[in-house]
């Protein structure tokens, strides 16, 4: 089988540390080739593009046109995912996006809808689901061997963490803060560790402490003006979400944690057992006494954020015929959530989240 062709848009950050890298390695195991990228900075995609012996283009529309790539990166900020998206599956091409999915809930159904009419995959970046420890639990749970979970918390974010890229600082651009640009990775997490049952409600409270203490950027003062980061912008808040079967789910995002030795994790309290992820801890509830069913030291790869796993996966799904990684409901499921927490957040009260109606044809 050949090389599957593939083109990036963005050569930003998360193209640089995250995409390339990892399509590199993927060609090296002869799974595709880097036929082009993009980037409405011109200098950024040539410097880019000269490190992965590629080619450079400024606009989408010329890259795909002459590279026909079969797969299309989209690596760039939420308010372009809904355009580039529907441009590159309406050339034919297949599409991993980064989350978040997209500015709210119709754009990411008129995604899913133009994927589906294309007959083409559109997968999303939540590559925490292939950490060993993910894959674990997932287990785990899935085998019973926990019983129901009844409730799960989760947290994440950074010290200091909050983005220093422009961009991120903007609404237009970034859409929203920390709980759409790093947390939702814990909630996708969180709500496929658990079966992927659908939200009923969403309660939220958005904070942004940095207009009030600007001090607490840190080191990123230097680098941050505070009065140009757009109010909307969020760099704390905190959720509550019921789901279907009973299970709560708890989520704290912060992106100016105080200094913490587990910046990041997920908690979870099950009828026979209690477990946890970074790092991983099981534990049964058996005849009176707690007994730890953790697997031994160095038998699970610890934690990483790197994105081999994550672009392999989708090529190997491409390649192999099978369906997109992140199925178009969880894409809908994910974005109609988040939606429902900032909607929580802006009126003060908890809301319904209400599922559309899902496709015959679409897994769960
Ligand atoms: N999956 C993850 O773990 C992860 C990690 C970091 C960032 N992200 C996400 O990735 C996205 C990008 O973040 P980033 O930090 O790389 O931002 P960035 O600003 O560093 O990179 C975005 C790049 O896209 C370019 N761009 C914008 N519009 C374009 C267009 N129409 N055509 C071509 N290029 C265009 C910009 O010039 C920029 O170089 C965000 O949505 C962010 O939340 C995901």
């Amino acid at each position: 089988m050949q090389p599957t062709k593939v083109a990036v848009i963005g050569c930003g950050r998360i193209a640089n540390e995250g995409h390339l890298p990892a399509y590199r390695t993927a060609a090296d195991a002869g799974l595709c080739t880097l036929v082009g990228i993009c980037d409405v900075i011109p200098e950024r995609a040539q410097q880019t593009a000269r490190q992965y012996n590629t080619q450079a283009f400024e606009a989408v529309e010329d890259m795909i046109t002459e590279t026909q790539p079969e797969v299309v990166s989209i690596t760039t900020m939420p308010s372009s995912h809904h355009h580039l998206t529907l441009h590159a599956l309406n050339a034919g091409c297949h599409v991993l996006c980064e989350k978040p999915v997209a500015m709210n809930l119709s754009e990411a159904e008129e995604m899913v809808e133009a994927a589906e009419h294309a007959g083409r995959l559109l997968s999303i970046c939540f590559e925490y689901r292939y950490w060993d420890e993910s894959v674990y639990l997932y287990n785990r749970i899935a085998a019973g061997d926990l019983g129901p979970v009844h409730a799960l918390r989760t947290w994440g974010g950074s010290i200091y963490g909050f983005p220093t890229i422009t961009s991120f600082h903007r609404q237009a651009s970034a859409g929203r803060g920390v709980l759409d640009h790093w947390t939702i990775h814990n909630i996708d997490l969180a709500l496929w560790l658990l079966g992927n049952p659908e939200p009923l409600t969403a309660s939220a409270f958005c904070h942004q402490r940095l207009a009030r203490y600007p001090a607490g950027l840190g080191p990123s003062l230097n680098t941050i003006k505070p009065e140009a980061v757009d109010p909307e912008i969020e760099d704390f808040a905190m959720g509550f979400v019921r789901v279907e079967g009973g299970t709560v789910i708890t989520v704290e995002a912060n992106w100016l944690q105080p200094p913490s030795d587990r910046p990041e994790g997920w908690e979870l309290l099950a009828e026979r057992g209690a477990a946890s992820i970074s790092p991983l801890r099981v534990w049964h509830d058996h005849d009176d006494k707690w007994i730890d069913a953790t697997p031994p030291p160095g038998t699970l790869a610890p934690c990483d954020y790197r994105m081999e796993r994550l672009i392999t996966g989708f090529l190997q799904a491409l390649r192999a015929g099978k369906p997109a990684p992140v199925s178009g409901a969880e894409i809908l499921r994910i974005q109609r959530l988040m939606d429902a927490l900032y909607e929580s957040a802006a009126r003060g009260h908890e809301v319904v989240v209400t599922p559309t109606p899902l496709n015959p044809t679409e897994q769960k």
